[in-house]
């Protein structure tokens, strides 16, 4: 069944969980889809488990739709979800519409994602006007990496949890059709949920959320340069694909592969003609 912003909704009205995984390519995403995953984020994560950067700030929109066509070349079922990257929303409404109308019209996303709260929620206001879905992010933004002084869990004093409910409530306010909630206290978390009428997707933000997102090269241990204690591990793909490597370097370097199984025949009478 296909799945869209009223899945979405209907989700949180039934108390349903929703799922959600990064993708970046299209084997990925089709896997993911035939997993049955209700939706598909091309995360801008894709700078640093994908193009090796040390953070989201040089992604670009052109690297985005790059990946968000491949992923939506494979996506049948999810709802595949476009994030924006750094200074393609922040500079003002007129860019957001453009940008996130690009998503859309040229990567075939059926929705996207961006950061940040009462600050954005002109933007927000103005790509849904556009008829656009937009899903919000707060909590650890991680293209604020460094006005937030590195990747921190956010909301734990009395201030900070009360900035975040607003926040929330701000998004939905401005027509958000979710929010997505990273490295959040458990508690905070299920309050913001409990407060809210949209879903909300957690990543390090405990149980009480209405869903659940992951990298999943975390989930599947293939990116080691940072290890999230919110990141479990569900399959440990990572050591399988060095173990893969390996074995065909040994079998290489042995002569025991290709062997005639993977080998093409001809006529060799046909050898003995050639001069
Ligand atoms: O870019 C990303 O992958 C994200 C998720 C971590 C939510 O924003």
């Amino acid at each position: 069944m296909k799945n869209t912003v009223t899945t979405f909704k209907q989700a949180k009205e039934q108390g349903e969980k929703l799922t959600m995984l990064t993708a970046y390519d299209y084997t990925t995403a089709k896997l993911i889809d035939e997993a049955g995953i209700h939706s598909i984020l091309v995360g801008d994560s894709l700078g640093m488990v994908c193009l090796g950067y040390e953070n989201t700030l040089s992604v670009t929109m052109e690297d985005m739709l790059h990946h968000t066509k491949a992923v939506t070349r494979g996506a049948k079922n999810a709802l595949v979800i476009a994030d924006m990257p750094f200074m393609s929303y922040q500079t003002g409404c007129y860019d957001a519409v453009v940008n996130a109308g690009r998503m859309l019209k040229e990567g075939g996303a059926h929705a996207v994602k961006l950061e940040g709260g009462k600050e954005v929620c002109p933007q927000i206001e103005a790509i849904v006007r556009a008829s656009v879905p937009v899903c919000a992010h707060i909590g650890l933004t991680p293209q604020s990496v460094h006005a937030l002084g590195g990747f921190k869990v956010q909301g734990k004093g009395g201030e900070a949890a009360q900035k975040l409910l607003e926040e929330a409530k701000a998004v939905e306010q401005a027509g958000a059709f979710a929010v997505v909630l990273e490295c959040v206290p458990e508690k905070l978390a299920a309050l913001i949920t409990e407060k809210i009428s949209i879903p909300t997707i957690g990543i390090g933000a405990g149980a009480g959320c209405d869903g659940q997102v992951l990298v999943y090269q975390d989930m599947l241990a293939m990116y080691g340069d940072m290890s999230p204690k919110f990141v479990k591990v569900f399959a440990n793909v990572g050591e399988e694909m060095k173990k893969g490597f390996a074995a065909y370097k040994r079998e290489v370097q042995e002569g025991t592969f290709p062997s005639g199984e993977h080998t093409f025949k001809m006529d060799e009478s046909i050898l003995d003609k050639l001069y």
